[in-house]
């Protein structure tokens, strides 16, 4: 699948009954800001930002871009909702943690993680989009938090074939069609080992990515938790994939059992 891939390709899938009202009211506002020619969403709610959020203070930036997304215009930011598994997960990795985002979009989660794990966890962001990465820069600098993220722009594959060291935890928040193939390429760098977690996004059945669920399920190396969640700032049904790297891998789930493909408990 070519990089940059448009999230919204499998279109039909917001047709589910569920969806209908959200694909409704997001493609109204797209189709409002074109006929404004407004500025991308990433531009519009860093302003909101700037204007609206306390200088040095995350959970301000974090409410801002939330009140930006419920009263202008609707964010895929990871949202508030999922603020409490990331506060769980920050207990699960050291205080020192180095962890990998694909997708920093407005910087909402690259804000939320850096505040949840504090001041010795080092983040680094990679987004394809030039005017998401400036976005997101300036939505931490606003946060107080620019010491502990790294920002990095160019296509994920492209950047993670270039990383180097231990990655704790990793954040799959891109396009849903690249998760397997970007954590395949992570794990063959060495970037994650024994205790690494592996969060996805957006794995419910509006976004579906059916390949990276079999492969993290299936392939011997992680023990996987399938956490029910919402769409951002919806109540459109989605889920999170938590995928803990094993100290050692264990026969594939494919060869012992073809026809087992439940998810691991
Ligand atoms: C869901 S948003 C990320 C949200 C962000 N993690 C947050 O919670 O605030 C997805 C982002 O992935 C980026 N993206 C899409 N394809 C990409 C690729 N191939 N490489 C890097 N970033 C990509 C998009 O530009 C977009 O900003």
């Amino acid at each position: 699948m070519p990089q940059g891939v448009n999230r919204f390709m499998q279109w039909w899938r917001f047709l589910h009954p569920s969806a209908l009202v959200f694909t409704l009211k997001t493609s109204s506002q797209a189709l409002i800001d074109k006929a404004r020619q407004a500025p991308p969403r990433t531009v519009q709610a860093t302003r909101f930002v700037a204007e609206h959020a306390r200088s040095g203070d995350p959970l301000s930036v974090l409410q801002t871009l939330d009140r930006f997304a419920r009263e202008e215009r609707w964010l895929m930011s990871v949202g508030p909702d999922k603020g409490p598994l990331i506060a769980e997960l920050a207990e699960r990795v050291p205080p020192d943690a180095r962890v990998l985002e694909l997708g920093s979009y407005c910087g909402y989660s690259a804000v939320m993680m850096a505040s949840t794990l504090g001041p010795q966890a080092n983040i680094i962001s990679v987004d394809i989009d030039a005017t998401a990465i400036e976005c997101a820069r300036q939505n931490v600098e606003m946060a107080g938090l620019s010491s502990q993220v790294t920002f990095i722009q160019g296509p994920s594959s492209r950047i993670v074939s270039t990383l180097t060291g231990h990655f704790d935890l990793v954040f799959l928040d891109h396009w849903k069609d690249l998760y397997k193939d970007d954590l395949q390429t992570i794990e063959e760098r060495g970037l994650i080992g024994s205790g690494s977690i592996v969060v996805a996004d957006n794995v419910g059945e509006i976004f579906a990515p059916q390949k990276f669920l079999e492969y993290v399920r299936n392939c011997g190396l992680y023990d996987c938790e399938h956490r029910r969640a919402t769409i951002e700032y919806t109540q459109v049904p989605d889920a999170v994939e938590i995928a803990v790297y094993r100290s050692a891998p264990v026969e594939s789930k494919s060869q012992a059992a073809p026809n087992d493909t439940s998810p691991a408990a």
